[in-house]
């Protein structure tokens, strides 16, 4: 993973998710918010399916490591401003892939910013059907809240039976294409915000 830390008049939006297929649904949808993302002013970066199954699986016994790709996934999200989520709905609910790179968050507890603390969080669950696609929507906007980050107003739910998606990483569904772009802003707009409070946004408990 590389790339620039945001500053403070550019925000850095990560986005993390999708899956190891080649022509990723959820890997789409993150790419447009980004770009959403990308176009109201922010750097972004994302962390792909691919790089997510490098990561291996968390082991709450193992000590943090100091190098490799988990130290250098951590230490990209303890730079963000925010972070887009995209998980396919496995069996209802978020993709193992996904959840096991939020379990690694565990790693930034100690931080000054622990886990997403003061930062904005952009969801987005597809799936085959509605019910798995709003049922991962709104798993992901709880793990945000668990690790104190805070979810954007809109959430977008896919269904992929519905919405297609090109292997460039675009769709021939306008409302889908505007909600992912709306959900993209408003995550640079709250990251702006929260920068702005003092203690970067209540990471204090
Ligand atoms: C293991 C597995 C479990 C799935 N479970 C569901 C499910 O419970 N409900 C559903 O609507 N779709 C389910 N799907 C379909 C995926 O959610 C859907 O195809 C999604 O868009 C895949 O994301 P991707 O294109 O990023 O790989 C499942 C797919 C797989 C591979």
């Amino acid at each position: 993973v590389s790339g620039a830390a945001g500053t403070a008049s550019r925000p850095l939006v990560v986005g993390i998710g999708g899956t190891t297929r080649e022509s990723s649904s959820s890997a789409a949808a993150l790419a447009i918010s980004l770009e959403g993302a990308r176009r109201a002013g922010a750097e972004v970066l994302a962390v792909d399916g691919r790089k997510l199954a490098a990561l291996g699986s968390y082991d709450p016994d193992q000590p943090v490591p100091l190098e490799g790709p988990r130290a250098e996934y951590v230490d990209l999200i303890r730079r963000a401003d925010a972070v887009v989520i995209a998980s396919p709905g496995y069996h209802g609910s978020v993709s193992g892939l996904v959840k096991n790179a939020l379990d690694m968050l565990e790693d930034l507890r100690d931080d000054e910013r622990p886990y997403l603390s003061g930062r904005a969080v952009g969801c987005i669950g597809t799936a085959y059907g509605w019910q798995a696609a709003v049922g991962t929507l709104a798993a992901l906007r709880s793990i945000g809240h668990a690790l104190r980050g805070w979810p954007t107003s809109l959430g977008v739910a896919l269904n992929a039976a519905e919405t297609h998606f090109a292997g460039d990483g675009t769709t021939d569904d306008p409302h889908a294409l505007a909600q992912l772009e709306l959900m993209g802003r408003q995550v640079v707009e709250l990251a702006n915000a929260l920068t702005s409070l003092p203690a970067g946004g209540g990471t204090q408990v």
